[in-house]
């Protein structure tokens, strides 16, 4: 098992490329088995969380060839089943449902369990889903679903579920009549994915808002153009967090600053300075971090995903911040690694007072989750010293070539084989998408 060794105390500087988004390739991945053909797909990010999802199309019957466009031929289904084995590396997984039940009329897809973050259910799916005509069952750790034809409905979510929208976008392209989905989630990924949705032939409106209309159509067909993937807000925040924390100065290329507003203003508030053009922005930090208060939200709101690389930036605030998750309710075990470096953090519930130090020191952090993980490489960035971060799998999850772009801006990291293999640092039996 690989860790990473981290010298902190560098400026960052210099100019990054974003990736395209992980969660909006992983549900347009998904999306290619509502329409048989041959899928040519841009700008997907090179990440474990692709290949897993990749494995999942093979075993269905859907090849595919991972190069600058991704080509991906769905034109045959042979199984209708998402395994365990690939389940319970990527939550995401459960992407497939709507699709396959939507094209097969039926789906055999092992529920995702919980995870890191949270109990992760599936229930809102599952509402929409039987609203639409489906029927489901329980077993044996699987989700088994069935239908005779998906008919349009009128369904309401209780939560705005990213996934939980996305599968019912999904499966009412091809349902029957008419589907109106209240309290959708209005993510920028779920706006990418209706865009994708589209290029097949699917009829929708309101993506991006609370209520989303389809009119189902007969079938859907491959474009015969290529499908650019959006770019990875969460990973050009990530960046940007990466220059204030070290009072560097960095140029973040292709992305979309519509996309980041809530990212931009926490930064903005905590003392950056940003310059923003088309597709890129430029932060640079000088001076002290001034502590702000943070509370998560559903998009447009301050993203979950950015939590924990804010902890770190806050951790070394001239002043007392707050922080409440809203959206998971395990989501701080990055809390009790950044104390081993030294920060000052009172947590209670779902709300954490950070009170800021003028140092963090270097320590052996212990990755958790996938955004958890950059935050600890933040920190360590910023830390005096020596600090190594072990359970690095998440890391390669979410963020393409993490290490080289971090070097590339200069700062001093690299990746070691770790001498002990001890059962701890085994594969935790779910990870969270
Ligand atoms: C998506 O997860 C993202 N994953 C997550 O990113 C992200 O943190 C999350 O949305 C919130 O923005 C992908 O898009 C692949 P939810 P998802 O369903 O869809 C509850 C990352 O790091 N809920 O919006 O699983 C749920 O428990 C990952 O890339 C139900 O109660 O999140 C949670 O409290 C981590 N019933 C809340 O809703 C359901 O049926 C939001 O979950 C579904 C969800």
């Amino acid at each position: 098992m690989n860790k990473l060794l981290i010298e902190g105390g560098s400026r960052i500087g210099g100019t990054v490329r974003i990736a395209g988004a992980k969660n909006a390739a992983l549900p347009i991945l998904a999306a290619t088995i509502l329409a048989p053909g041959e899928h040519r797909i841009g700008n997907v990010p090179d990440l474990l969380d692709i290949s897993s999802m990749l494995s999942l199309l093979g075993r269905i019957g859907c090849p595919s060839l991972l190069g600058s466009t991704l080509r991906l031929d769905t034109k045959r289904i042979v199984f209708c089943e998402a395994p365990y084995d690939l389940v319970r590396k990527m939550r995401a997984s459960v992407l497939a449902l709507g699709p396959l039940l939507a094209r097969m009329g039926e789906a055999h897809v092992s529920l995702p369990g919980g995870c890191a973050i949270g109990v992760r259910p599936i229930d809102q799916h599952l509402k929409g889903l039987e609203a639409m005509g489906c029927r489901f069952e329980l077993k044996a750790g699987y989700v088994h679903g069935w239908t005779d034809g998906l008919r349009g409905a009128r369904i309401h979510l209780d939560v705005p579920t990213v996934t939980g929208t996305e599968n019912i976008l999904m499966a009412a392209t091809l349902a029957r009549g008419h589907t109106t989905i209240d309290n959708a989630a209005r993510e920028p990924e779920i706006v990418d994915l209706a865009c994708f949705l589209r290029s097949l032939g699917a009829r929708i409106r309101g993506e991006g808002t609370q209520r989303i209309e389809v009119d189902g159509v007969e079938t859907l067909s491959s474009s015969s153009r290529t499908f650019h993937v959006m770019p990875d807000r969460i990973e050009a925040g990530t960046y940007l967090v990466a220059a204030a924390i070290t009072r560097g100065n960095v140029t973040i290329t292709n992305v979309v600053p519509q996309h980041m507003q809530a990212i931009l203003d926490a930064l903005r508030q905590a003392g950056s300075h940003l310059e923003i053009a088309d597709d890129s922005i430029t932060l640079s930090h000088r001076g002290p971090v001034q502590p702000i208060d943070l509370v998560t939200s559903p998009y447009p709101g301050f993203p979950t995903d950015m939590q924990a690389q804010f902890m770190a930036l806050l951790t070394l605030a001239r002043g007392t911040s707050r922080i409440t998750e809203t959206i998971f309710e395990n989501r701080f075990m990055h809390a009790a690694e950044f104390l081993r470096l030294g920060a000052d953090l009172e947590i209670s519930g779902n709300r954490v007072k950070i009170n800021g130090v003028r140092e963090l020191f270097g320590a052996s952090l212990m990755a958790t989750d996938l955004r958890a993980s950059a935050g600890l490489v933040l920190a360590a960035l910023a830390s005096r010293g020596r600090s190594e971060v072990l359970r690095l799998y998440h890391l390669d999850r979410g963020y393409e070539k993490l290490v080289e772009k971090l070097q590339s801006l200069g700062a001093r990291l690299r990746m070691v084989e770790s001498e002990n293999h001890s059962h701890h640092e085994q594969e935790p039996m779910v990870v969270n998408a």
